[in-house]
């Protein structure tokens, strides 16, 4: 093309127009190899201007640069606006519309251990008991020390317990073997009259189908100045018509040994195995539920208090068990397998909480 005979202005309109109508990138792309590209149009013309004579330089010179300048900013408008239109297109072709329905999903469900917990804190709540709570890892002085297991003692070897390695300071915490430890941080932390139920995890070298070394423990505790023996028998009547949904238990206590209750026992509550079904409540046999006793004198003293002013009672019951003694769960290591089917069978449903009004 001869630039000197071109008409530039018309040669600019319709690149321009060209350049507008380009429907996609890569009829753009052409279009600018086309004009702009080493063998382009544009760039033919301008090889031209060295031979020109000075004059002609001087005239085409700015036309063609202002041309060039002006078809390639085109392109690049045109390029983001192409750019963006795809992205627009992309967007509207993957779109999801969140109110279609969506497949049925398992939605879950509630593990049955923390849904006994719950029935079990709802009903001491009713009885006036406050939570409370403890770190799993505790010291040696809050899981034994303070509960009257004399130190190097044999009976913290009666707990299986889980030493952890020692600190830079030699101290040895212990996974807590129980919940009682609970019973000390409070009585440490708050002023009598204490009521409270304490639930969670607990820890003993343990495995076969009645024991796991993980498991749970509802431990209670009630710090005043006249509760007895008869108050914990009441309280612990009225746990279990509750918990099991029955109307007349009836419970003994055997006598046993605890380092920080005195005295302690051990309570057991009738029941009927016959027929292979198991019914809390009545009939001829036993079945062990929860340890308990008076707070020893020597635990109420290492929590701070004097004991000739403050007495209480407390008690420990295992979670595991008590959910499946009522939902029929017999091997307690299923429940910490994670398996689904399992907990499709047995879990609960998200929507519900245990609550006392509408029933566990
Ligand atoms: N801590 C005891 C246990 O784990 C249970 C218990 C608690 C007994 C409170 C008496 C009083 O075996």
């Amino acid at each position: 093309m001869d630039a000197a005979t071109t008409d530039i202005p018309a040669l600019e309109r319709d690149l321009l127009a060209r350049i507008d109508q380009a429907g996609d990138e890569q009829a753009l792309e052409m279009l600018r190899v086309e004009a702009l590209g080493k063998q382009g149009l544009v760039s033919g013309m301008m090889r031209m201007l060295g031979a020109m004579s000075p004059d002609e330089r001087q005239r085409m010179g700015p036309l063609l640069n202002g041309l060039k300048d002006r078809v390639g900013e085109a392109i690049t408008v045109k390029k983001a606006a192409l750019a963006e239109a795809a992205l627009e297109a992309q967007l509207r072709a993957s779109a999801v519309d969140v109110s279609l329905p969506g497949p049925r999903a398992y939605p879950g469900a509630i593990h049955p251990i923390s849904w006994v917990m719950e029935e079990i804190a709802a009903i001491f709540a009713d009885m006036g008991f406050v939570l409370e709570e403890g770190p799993d890892i505790e010291t040696d002085f809050n899981n034994f020390t303070a509960l009257n297991f004399p130190p190097k003692h044999p009976a913290r070897d009666m707990h299986d317990t889980f030493f952890l390695a020692p600190d830079v300071s030699g101290e040895r915490k212990v996974l807590r073997t129980h919940t009682s430890p609970v019973q000390v941080r409070t009585m440490l932390k708050q002023e009598p009259p204490i009521r409270m139920i304490c639930q969670g995890r607990t820890f003993r070298k343990d495995s076969d189908a009645t024991h796991t070394p993980m498991f749970h423990q509802t431990e209670g505790l009630v710090i005043d100045k006249t509760s007895t023996m008869a108050d914990l028998k009441g309280v612990l009547m009225g746990f279990v018509k509750a918990y099991f949904e029955v109307d007349d238990v009836v419970v003994r206590f055997r006598p046993h040994h605890f380092p920080f209750t005195e005295p302690s026992a051990e309570m057991d509550v009738r029941c009927d195995r016959s027929g292979g079904v198991l019914k809390i409540g009545q009939g001829q046999d036993w079945l062990e539920i929860l340890g308990c006793g008076m707070v020893h004198p020597n635990v109420i003293a290492n929590c701070g208090l004097d004991p000739n002013e403050w007495q209480g009672y407390a008690f420990g019951m295992g979670v595991d068990r008590l959910a499946g003694l009522k939902y029929g769960m017999p091997d307690l290591r299923d429940y910490f397998s994670g398996d689904v089917r399992w907990l499709k069978h047995y879990g609960f449903s998200p929507f519900l909480l245990p609550g006392l009004a509408q029933g566990l």
